[in-house]
């Protein structure tokens, strides 16, 4: 397909890389230019501008949060302009619900396809193109789009023809790995105050009862203290337990859990924590302790 994909960041260079591979016609944009030049040196064409990046049969955004893609989208010159009639806008980031309403119904005004995609999976598994793709929008209009998913993940579920559908089975998910995070935090806070071995205790725990890749990435993360570099930075873990939050209210669903969680982030990014990984919050528990350092002064004394 003749496909442009704007956001070249830790997960957008690895997904464009896998859509030149399978043969696509791939135009690349991102707001910082110097980001183009290895996809260029790939097959790439850069776009000097957003709508250069539209001209073909979708147009795919992997951007930060709301306002990148509200940016993207909305702004002089962007996406709305840009787009031909008939072609697909896939907005794979992870952004709120509300917005993906919204975009759903500017793109139909302009009689354009929209589908919301977004993605589980760090960036190596966006470079592996091993990502798994939650899908939601006509089904016509993600069925065109499937070679694309097939290039950048290794399974594709469907979740329903509105795109907001997607939105918040990722969100939700994200929830579900954050509370992980913290609970793995608690729990290794606990055997490391008595004297136990933290890589020990994740050995026993991942090979019997807790064996899921969650449990190993971020454990490992935690009983390590290991939180550089970001593979999903601490702003964009905020932004998601936000976005649950928002969702869970529209809903009147209360989650308390994901309350607890949004502190946890507030509390790292006021300790300085943005460059870190969002894992830094199984961190808290064992500063709460009087265990090590925080996790912002960890990486200063590193
Ligand atoms: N990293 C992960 O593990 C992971 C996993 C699943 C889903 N996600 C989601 O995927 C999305 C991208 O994540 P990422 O880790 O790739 O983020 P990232 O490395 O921070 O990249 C963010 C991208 O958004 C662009 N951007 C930010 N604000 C912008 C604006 N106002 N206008 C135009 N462009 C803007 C950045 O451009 P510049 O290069 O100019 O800064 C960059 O291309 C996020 O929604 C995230 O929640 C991430």
């Amino acid at each position: 397909m003749k496909v442009g994909l704007i956001g070249l960041g830790r997960m957008g260079s690895g997904m464009a890389a896998n859509l030149l591979r399978a043969g696509h016609d791939v135009t690349v944009s991102n707001r910082t230019p110097d980001r183009l030049r290895p996809l260029v040196e790939q097959g790439a064409h850069a776009a000097a501008r957003i709508r250069d990046a539209c001209g073909g049969d979708a147009v795919i955004t992997m951007l930060a949060d709301d306002r990148a893609v509200e940016d993207v989208v909305f702004g002089a010159d962007g996406i709305l302009d840009g787009l031909h009639d008939g072609a697909i806008h896939v907005s794979m980031s992870t952004t709120s619900v509300a917005l993906s309403g919204r975009l759903a119904t500017a793109h139909a005004s302009a009689r354009q396809g929209f589908v919301s995609a977004p993605v589980f999976g760090r960036p190596d598994a966006a470079a592996a193109g091993k990502l798994f793709i939650v899908a939601a929008g006509a089904p016509d209009a993600v069925a065109a789009c499937q070679s694309l998913f097939d290039a950048m993940g290794q399974r594709t579920f469907r979740v329903g023809d509105d795109p907001k559908a997607a939105n918040l089975v990722k969100l939700s998910g994200n929830f579900l790995i954050a509370s992980v995070i913290e609970a793995l935090g608690e729990a290794m806070a606990l055997v490391r105050k008595a004297g136990i071995d933290p890589r020990q205790y994740l050995e026993l725990l991942t090979s019997t009862l807790f064996t899921a890749p969650v449990y190993k990435t971020y454990g490992g993360q935690i009983a390590e203290q290991k939180f550089e570099p970001a593979g999903f930075a601490a702003p964009l873990g905020e932004k998601d337990i936000r976005l649950a939050l928002a969702a869970a209210e529209t809903l009147r669903v209360p989650m308390p859990l994901a309350s607890l969680l949004h502190d946890r982030f507030l509390a790292l990014l006021a300790r300085g924590g943005d460059a870190l990984d969002w894992s830094a919050i199984g961190q808290l528990a064992a500063n709460d302790a009087g265990l090590g350092n925080p996790p912002g002064r960890a990486r200063a004394d590193a």
